[in-house]
């Protein structure tokens, strides 16, 4: 059967239902982050609900950047969970998306994806995806996490907005063929949901090995912009938390919980 390039029915028939709750798709949607302007109240509050849109009309970046939406070529994706999980742990969150989307990239489209902390999917030093993580927590634990995924799949290097396209990359442009962005759809949530459950029986150390085997960053000469600050170091690792350890010049550990890494070497 030929794979449909976006189909919730191929996708829902292909990932476990007693986890994936439902499966919406929508033409278009502002973001597909804002369920509750999509949704009706009581779904987008259910744990497992998948919401895809083939274009987004306010699609949005971390950092309150803009996220180039374009209909009928890439995946917008978010994932609503009521995780067990403490409001410090979030960013795990973030990491174990990336680690299921650059996973879902090298078995799925034979793409050779790495993951530039926090929440960038990179090819060759060029960006084909990024997480955002948007969470509702107490002051101790998450209530709801909404996730976002962005997936550059089938568009073409001239068609990327201006200010992005020596930066970005897609997998037709890594690959040389059209990819099904079902196809992809199902491997991305068939990782999430192994890694997640993983994570459920409080294995993070597990997680944490296949996030750093994936990691373009640890191990390099980073510089970390922070707000107006920029902090410059050795990038040892990732801790229990998620949180970037970088080694300073003079030899103490800072511990980062979010920037913006430029890798030197
Ligand atoms: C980043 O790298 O800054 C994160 C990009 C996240 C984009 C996705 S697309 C689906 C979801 N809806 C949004 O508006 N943003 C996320």
């Amino acid at each position: 059967m030929e794979v449909p390039d976006l189909s919730a029915e191929y996708i829902s028939a292909r990932i476990d239902n007693d986890f994936w709750k439902n499966v919406f798709l929508y033409e278009t949607a502002d973001s597909t982050n804002d369920p509750a302007d999509l949704l009706q109240v009581q779904c987008s509050n259910e744990s497992g609900t998948v919401i895809l849109a083939d274009s987004q009309a306010k699609g949005r970046g971390r950092l309150g950047r803009r996220w180039s939406s374009p209909p009928g070529v890439n995946i917008y994706m978010s994932i609503i969970l009521v995780p067990r999980l403490a409001s410090r742990d979030a960013t795990l969150l973030t990491v174990l998306s990336a680690v299921a989307c650059a996973n879902a990239l090298r078995h799925g489209a034979s793409v050779q994806a790495w993951i530039k902390w926090p929440n960038d999917l990179m090819v060759g030093g060029k960006k084909i995806g990024g997480i955002l993580t948007e969470v509702k927590s107490d002051s101790d634990k998450i209530n709801l996490a909404v996730i976002g995924m962005g997936i550059n799949v089938n568009i073409h290097r001239a068609d990327f907005d201006e200010d992005i396209r020596e930066i970005a990359t897609s997998v037709i442009e890594e690959t040389g063929r059209f990819q099904p962005r079902s196809g992809l759809v199902v491997q991305v949530l068939n990782e999430f949901e192994h890694w997640y459950r993983i994570l459920e029986r409080g294995e993070r150390t597990a997680l944490l090995q296949e996030w750093r085997r994936r990691s373009s960053t640890i191990g390099k000469n980073v510089m970390v912009t922070v707000g107006t600050r920029v902090i410059s170091g050795f990038a040892e690792s990732i801790d229990d938390e998620g949180m970037l350890l970088l080694k300073l010049p003079d030899g103490s550990l800072k511990r980062i919980s979010a920037g913006d890494v430029t890798e030197l070497r």
